[in-house]
C-alpha cells in the first residue's frame, strides 16, 4: 500500500514537468524577446522537420530546414484549406557554408486567417539578439504577401522531404 503511493506520487512528480515543456514546446511565444529566447533554445527541435538543408525557394537566406508543430504537420496531414489557431512553423536559415544564420517564425493567433492578419511573421538574420529582425509583428505585408498562394499562408511542399 505504502509502496503503491509513493509510485503515484513520484510519477505525478514527474508528469507536471513533462506537460509544461510539451505545451511551451508545442506554441511558440510571440514578440522578439521571448521568441528569441525560446528560438536559441531550440525548443522547435523535437517537431517533424525536413531530414536536411536545401535551398529556398523563396527569398530566404541559402539554405533552410522548416520544422512544423503538432497543430500545423497534421492539418496539412488531413489536407485541410484552413489551419487551427496555434498553427506554427519554424524555418532555420543557413549560410553558404551551412551556419545556422537565423529564423524565420509563422503562427496562425486567430481562428480567422484575416488575409494574413491572423498569421504571426518573424524572422532575424542571425543567432545574436541583436541581429536584424526583419519581421515581428502581424500581417507583416512583406512575408504573408508571397505566403498568400499557399494553403492556408503555407508555402513548404507536404509531406516533407
Ligand atoms: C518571395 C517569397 C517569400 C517571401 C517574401 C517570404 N517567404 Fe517565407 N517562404 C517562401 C517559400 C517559397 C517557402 C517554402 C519553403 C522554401 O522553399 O523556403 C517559405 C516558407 C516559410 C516558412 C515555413 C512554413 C511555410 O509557409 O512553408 C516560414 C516560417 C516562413 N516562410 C516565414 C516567412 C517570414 C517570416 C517572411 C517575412 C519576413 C517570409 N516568410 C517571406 C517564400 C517567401
Amino acid at each position: 500500500m505504502r509502496r503503491a503511493i509513493k509510485i503515484v506520487a513520484v510519477s505525478l512528480i514527474a508528469a507536471i514537468p513533462l506537460a509544461a515543456s510539451v505545451q511551451a514546446d508545442e506554441n511558440p511565444p510571440t514578440g522578439h524577446d521571448s521568441l528569441f529566447t525560446w528560438l536559441k533554445a531550440g525548443n522547435y527541435k523535437s517537431w517533424v522537420s525536413e531530414s536536411e538543408q536545401h535551398r529556398s525557394a523563396g527569398p530566404h537566406p541559402q539554405a533552410v530546414i522548416a520544422y512544423l508543430n503538432k497543430a500545423l504537420d497534421d492539418s496539412l496531414t488531413a489536407g485541410n484549406d484552413t489551419h487551427p489557431q496555434g498553427a506554427a512553423a519554424v524555418k532555420e536559415l543557413f549560410d553558404g557554408s551551412g551556419q545556422l544564420s537565423g529564423w524565420a517564425v509563422s503562427l496562425k493567433t486567430g481562428d480567422n486567417s484575416d488575409a494574413g492578419q491572423g498569421w504571426y511573421w518573424y524572422e532575424i538574420l542571425g543567432t545574436s539578439a541583436d541581429s536584424r529582425v526583419v519581421a515581428d509583428g502581424n500581417g507583416v505585408p512583406l512575408c504573408f504577401g508571397c505566403h498568400t498562394p499557399g494553403k492556408d499562408f503555407v508555402l513548404i511542399p507536404h509531406p516533407l522531404k
